[in-house]
């Protein structure tokens, strides 16, 4: 891996990531043309998204929606972006149980706890002050946003999205593409690119 980090898109969660105190970050790829030149939180925007494919850097894809996230690196994947070039950042106040693993490409933002024989797929994100238990497994391109608790053996899907301060109680699933709205409390499992939200948590119909 070559020295030396690029952050993929100029978003909120790259500068959670920054302000977290990741080091090693070299600059920004984004889309917009507007921002290449202009500097965020420091860090200069060095060029769009696909200049990644020519460059040598290690790879972080800041995109907070998990499908949005899963495209830009399908995207990236066919320009020739290996698995090899992604990094992962877990902030130095995140704990995680020596039994629990991380994929590459996820980001664990501060205070997330990951107890015992966890597991995070890749390229997920988990945002502030997040509980994951015993047993849990998030697929690939999940994202839990600040404060979500999971019980125990909780599974998360691919691509599915958890609002902030979400509740999941043990043993259910999240279906994949799945949305849960913030604050819900899930009873049960959750269907596929549904969405879901309230005490206790109902379809609402509308994905996000
Ligand atoms: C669940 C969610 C995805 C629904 O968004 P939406 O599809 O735009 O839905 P709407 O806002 O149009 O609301 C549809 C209905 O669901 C209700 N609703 C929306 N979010 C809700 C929630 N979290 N809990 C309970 N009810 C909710 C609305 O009151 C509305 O009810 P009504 O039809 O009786 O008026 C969204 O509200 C949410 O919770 N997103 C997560 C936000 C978050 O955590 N962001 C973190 C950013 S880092």
């Amino acid at each position: 891996m070559a020295d030396g980090l690029l952050l993929v898109g100029a978003s909120g969660l790259a500068r959670e990531v920054l302000a977290a105190g990741i080091t090693g970050v070299v600059g920004i790829l984004d889309d917009d043309a507007r921002l290449h030149g202009t500097h965020i939180a420091g860090i200069p925007v060095v060029g769009a998204v696909d200049d990644a494919s020519a460059r040598t850097e290690s790879l972080l894809v800041c995109v907070g929606p998990s499908q949005a996230r899963r495209a830009l690196v399908a995207r990236l994947g066919r320009r020739g972006v290996g698995d090899d070039r992604y990094a992962t950042f877990v902030a130095r106040s995140a704990r995680i149980g020596a039994s629990s693993d991380v994929g590459f490409g996820s980001i664990l933002l501060d205070g997330v706890v990951v107890t015992a024989d966890a597991s995070i797929g890749r390229h997920v994100v988990i945002m502030p002050n997040c509980t994951i238990t015993h047993d849990d497994v998030l697929s690939d391109f999940a994202t839990l946003a600040a404060g979500v608790s999971l019980g125990g053996t909780v599974q998360v899907g691919e691509a599915a999205y958890l609002g902030m301060n979400a509740s999941v109680r043990q043993g259910l699933a999240i279906g994949s593409e799945s949305t849960v709205g913030m604050g819900a409390v899930v009873l049960e499992h959750v269907p596929a690119e549904a969405t879901w939200a309230g005490v206790p948590a109902r379809e609402i119909g509308a994905r996000a």
